[in-house]
């Protein structure tokens, strides 16, 4: 069978750093108090990067999809398949994928956004895996891009202190050899309500809130319990064990949580790629985020066995497997 594997990584942050202190300060000015102690007591976030108001998920996609076909030694010629995760996209339509496609000088590739929230890119990686097993593609372009900025209520201390913009990639090209040895999706729709932007385009005006409601204790809680079975799911599918395990690179919500997923799986935190304090929850971008940041640091090498694992709205989780 063909299989596919990951060939190179890149990633791109927006310029402006806010810390937790300038982000204190800012929603002082609105009347809203919060502190570094709290956001890095609850949350191990001590800063994010939030992009221009004026530039969308595509602009920032695109630099870092160009350092993961760098890393790749391609050219954007090369590529056959895009897939953007973003659940904040340049428009309504078309996908941000065919703007990323169109900015990346190439055309005629299939091309299309998943959205899956903060699991979009396990979804995504999962999709252009079986893209490229099927003989579709051959090197896909497969991208979490996202510009939460926009749809944060700086109003609400609960929600707008925990997530960031920035964009992270992988070149995924077909091989002999995995690769990627196993995913595993899931979803449960009941709990849409818990994490969601709940406002819609319609008749020329959005209606509904356009921003994000979150109850973020319902959140943490489910988060870590389907986190350990869809870990246990790829494991068993690939006749591995938690020990098989070189790095986790888990989505970046918070630290508590990622905490709680390696103590179930008997992992120490030495073995966890961790950029959350440093970026925020950057939703689908967080995992390719931490990948290449693991990648550039040395910390994550050829060879080693990763857990990929997200979980976001809607409710979505999933996992993958691989060898680098
Ligand atoms: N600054 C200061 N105080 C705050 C802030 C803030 N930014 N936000 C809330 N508080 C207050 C609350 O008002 C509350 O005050 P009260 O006790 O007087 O009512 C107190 O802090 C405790 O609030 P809780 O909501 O109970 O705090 P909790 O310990 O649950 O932490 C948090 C909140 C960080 C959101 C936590 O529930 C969490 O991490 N949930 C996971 C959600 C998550 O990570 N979502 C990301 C998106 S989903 C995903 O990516 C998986």
């Amino acid at each position: 069978r063909r299989y596919s594997r990951i060939t190179g990584t890149g990633s791109y942050l927006p310029p402006r750093r806010v810390t937790n202190d300038d982000l204190v300060a800012e929603l002082a000015a609105r009347g809203i108090e919060t502190s570094d102690e709290w956001i890095v007591e609850r949350t191990g976030i001590q800063a994010r990067h939030f992009a221009a108001p004026d530039v969308p998920a595509s602009e920032l996609a695109v630099p870092a999809a160009q350092a993961a076909l760098q890393a790749a030694g391609l050219q954007a010629s090369d590529i056959d398949l895009i897939i953007v995760a973003t659940s904040t996209p340049d428009m309504v339509f078309p996908s941000t994928a065919a703007i990323v496609q169109h900015k990346l000088g190439i055309a005629g590739c299939p091309v299309f956004d998943v959205q899956a929230v903060c699991s979009g890119f396990v979804y995504a990686l999962t999709v252009a895996d079986a893209l490229i097993a099927n003989g579709t593609a051959h090197k896909a372009l497969v991208i979490g891009a996202e510009v939460f900025s926009r749809i944060l209520d700086f109003n609400d201390r609960t929600t707008c202190v925990l997530f960031g913009d920035g964009a992270g990639a992988v070149v995924l090209e077909a091989s002999d050899t995995p690769g990627i040895l196993a995913t595993d999706l899931h979803a449960d729709g009941k709990h849409v309500g818990i994490l969601c932007v709940p406002g819609h385009v319609s008749g020329g005006q959005v209606l509904g809130d356009p921003l994000l409601k979150m109850d973020g204790q319902a959140v943490f809680k489910l988060a870590v319990n389907v986190l350990d079975k869809a870990a246990r799911a790829v494991l068993q599918k690939a006749g591995k064990t938690e020990a098989d395990i070189d790095w986790l690179i888990p989505h970046q919500a918070n630290i508590r949580i990622m905490q709680g997923t390696a103590k179930k799986l008997h992992l120490p935190l030495e073995k966890v790629v961790v950029t959350v304090h440093d970026h925020g929850n950057t939703s689908a971008a967080s995992i390719p985020l931490a990948l290449d940041h693991g990648v550039r640091t040395g910390q994550v090498k050829p060879g080693q066995t990763l857990l990929l694992e997200g979980v976001g709205g809607g409710f979505t989780w999933g996992a993958v497997l691989l060898d680098l």
